[in-house]
């Protein structure tokens, strides 16, 4: 898809969200996090539109190798994982996408998480189009060498994952999923405690609302898994 053409689609799905915004702001103030509360059931009402309607889910930064001769790809991708342990995660990539073919070119990647800070530079990644052009240049952004894949980084990012591809699955219409073992993780100095806890309080990682196209930085902190349990051992 041309930059022009992706502006394009992007306009049409923001019209179909002004409904959804009108009906926002008929529903009430917002609602304040209450863990262990009362749970309330509400009032359940059907949008005009099925949608993978979905809180912030942490948008990534796909890197991957270019063709010879062309420009290494920053893509935008959600991702999501499939075991703990071996580590697998997955990522869908439409068939337009330039990673698309770059992937099942290379079978290798990194994603590279990023921080408010970088939220300009990561809109120019998603706006522009490794066919114009190289989106290092485009965005700012500083290239850097994976450890065990062969695959460009995102320097600035405070969590780079790195993936090699097991498994290719073809989802019609125009997706491609593909599985990926992580091979290597690497992070910036004060992401994680030193017993390895990601301090998600002390960096500003942050997503996107599937259906209304808004970054968000993360919440609160409302629990952990086994609270019910009393243990804080478990990692996931
Ligand atoms: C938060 C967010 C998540 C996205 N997730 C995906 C995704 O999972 N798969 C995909 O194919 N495109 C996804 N996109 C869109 C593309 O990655 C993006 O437009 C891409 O950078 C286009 O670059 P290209 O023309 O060089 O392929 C996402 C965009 C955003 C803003």
């Amino acid at each position: 898809m041309t930059t022009k053409a992706a502006t394009a689609s992007r306009r049409v799905f923001l019209k179909q969200s002004s409904a959804l915004l009108v009906m926002g702001l008929l529903w009430g103030p917002a609602v304040e996090p209450n863990p262990g509360g009362k749970m309330k059931k509400g009032k359940r009402i059907q949008l005009p539109e099925a949608g993978p309607m979905i809180p912030p889910v942490p948008a990534i930064l796909l890197t991957v190798n270019g063709k010879t001769g062309g420009p290494d790809e920053i893509s935008v991708v959600w991702t999501f994982v499939v075991e703990g342990k071996p580590p697998q995660i997955g990522i869908s990539v439409h068939k337009q996408q330039v990673a698309n073919e770059l992937i099942k070119t290379h079978g290798e990647f990194v994603l590279n998480l990023p921080v408010a800070d970088m939220v300009i530079a990561f809109d120019r990644v998603d706006m522009s189009s490794s066919r114009v052009g190289d989106k290092f240049k485009l965005s700012g952004l500083t290239r850097g060498k994976a450890i065990k894949v062969n695959a460009p980084t995102v320097e600035e990012s405070p969590i780079q994952v790195e993936c090699k591809v097991f498994n290719t699955i073809e989802v019609p219409p125009a997706r491609t999923l593909f599985l990926a073992e992580v091979v290597a993780t690497t992070i910036h100095v004060g992401v994680c405690d030193d017993k390895g806890r990601l301090m998600v309080d002390n960096v500003p990682f942050f997503g996107m609302t599937a259906g209304s196209g808004e970054f968000y930085t993360m919440g609160k902190r409302v629990g952990n898994i086994g609270m019910t349990k009393n243990r804080t051992d478990i990692k996931y």
